[in-house]
């Protein structure tokens, strides 16, 4: 450096020696500027190339956060229409654009106290029935409620963040506690369900018109418990279908189908052979009158058998006035019941070659409760170290 210094001092003539070394030490400083700049050009098309790998390479679900939906059914009866048309069939169709979490709820189904073996029976028979009805394990997370520690432990936090008053006004605890004695887990059902959609972030719950309460103190829980500490659970949106979020009773139309009711014929049970739903349809309740008019308040009986049709063919309510305009009730049903068969035979083919392969719905039934409990999990930690619950490394 000397030497090169004197080199240039003698090159220019009229420098100094100490101008050339201060001109030569500026030179260097730019040089190395220039150089690190240069470096730090490599570094950021280096970090941009690998971000554009792992974007190339990143499965279509990771590069854009598709919402959450969480949604599920008791165990408690055999699945019936009203499940089906209410909540089911619409799961299938936001499978294509939701991230999907679907649950088989055996813990809810504790409240009514059932036989022990019919619970683990009808626990797998509703996973084959999610499946069957078209339920895609390799898109969606299937599992079974216990399996995942998680719902109880984040409903003894929400627990201590509900009022009594929020419970005892509950619609659905006030009619079960009609029919059974009424246990604490009754009371605190809804806190669990609220756990349940919580526990996993999720954006969208679809459900029947018969949830829209429930879901209500999910969405006030969550906001108290954001509010409360700072932000940590997503607010859920209920998802209710236009058409059939309330599916009557054949037996009693002004009262909604349930899996439980005592009176067999007024329920069609998803696995119910097919002449058996000819025969449940035939003997439906009809109202006073001839005509096949949709009108819910004043003809509840024949509206929602037109309700029906029209989710089992994709017929509007219109068409099929106009279809059956001057035809006769039994005219009416004869055809209702072939749309319905025609609605459940490919559903029940696929359910019961799922039923005969338990090792593989329980194969499925493991690994969706692996990917949700890693899920829960991460959920659990931040409510835990909000709410002081001291957890170990
Ligand atoms: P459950 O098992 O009674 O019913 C399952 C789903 O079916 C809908 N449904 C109906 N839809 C139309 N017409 C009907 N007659 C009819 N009957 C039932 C329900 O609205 C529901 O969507 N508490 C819930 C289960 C649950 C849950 C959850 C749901 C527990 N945790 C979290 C969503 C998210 C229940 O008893 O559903």
């Amino acid at each position: 450096m000397e030497a090169e210094i004197h080199a240039a001092a003698v090159q220019r003539g009229a420098e100094t020696e100490h101008e050339a070394k201060d001109r030569m030490l500026r030179a260097t400083s730019r040089s190395g500027l220039l150089q690190g700049s240069i470096f730090s050009s490599k570094i950021c098309i280096f970090v941009v190339s690998i971000t554009l790998f792992r974007y190339t390479t990143m499965s279509e679900q990771q590069q854009t956060r598709r919402p959450v939906i969480f949604s599920g059914m008791q165990p408690t009866h055999t699945l019936m229409l009203g499940n089906y048309v209410g909540a089911l069939k619409n799961w299938v169709v936001l499978q294509e654009t939701h991230d999907c979490i679907f649950c088989i709820v055996n813990l809810h189904a504790l409240t009514i106290s059932p036989v022990p073996a019919e619970l683990r029976r009808r626990s797998l028979d509703a996973a084959a029935m999610y499946i069957a009805s078209g339920i895609d394990p390799e898109r969606s997370t299937i599992f079974i409620q216990s399996h995942v520690p998680e719902h109880s432990q984040l409903t003894w936090v929400l627990n201590c963040f509900t009022s009594m008053g929020e419970c005892s006004k509950m619609t659905q605890f006030k009619e079960k506690t009609e029919r059974h004695s009424a246990n604490v887990g009754l009371f605190t059902y809804p806190v669990l369900m609220a756990a349940d959609i919580l526990l996993y972030q999720a954006d969208l719950v679809p459900v029947g018109a018969d949830q829209k309460q429930h879901l209500e103190l999910a969405r006030n829980l969550a906001e108290r418990f954001n509010n409360r500490h700072s932000p940590t659970f997503t607010v859920p949106d209920p998802y209710i279908p236009k058409v059939g979020a309330r599916i009557m009773s054949l037996q009693e139309p002004t009262k909604k189908m349930s899996k439980s009711d005592e009176n067999a014929k007024a329920t069609i049970y998803l696995d119910d052979a097919p002449d058996v739903v000819r025969n449940k349809l035939k003997r439906a309740v009809t109202d006073s009158g001839t005509d096949i008019r949709f009108n819910a308040e004043e003809r509840p009986a024949i509206s929602n058998l037109l309700t029906i049709f029209s989710v089992a063919t994709g017929e509007t309510i219109q068409q099929l006035e106009e279809r059956f305009a001057g035809k006769t009730y039994a005219d009416f049903k004869t055809e209702l019941g072939e749309a319905v068969v025609e609605q459940l035979r490919p559903i029940q083919e696929r359910y019961h070659a799922l039923r005969q392969d338990e090792d593989t719905l329980k194969a499925i039934l493991a690994r969706g409760a692996e990917a949700a409990r890693r899920r829960a999990r991460k959920t659990m930690q931040k409510v835990y170290k909000k709410t002081g619950i001291i957890e170990f490394e």
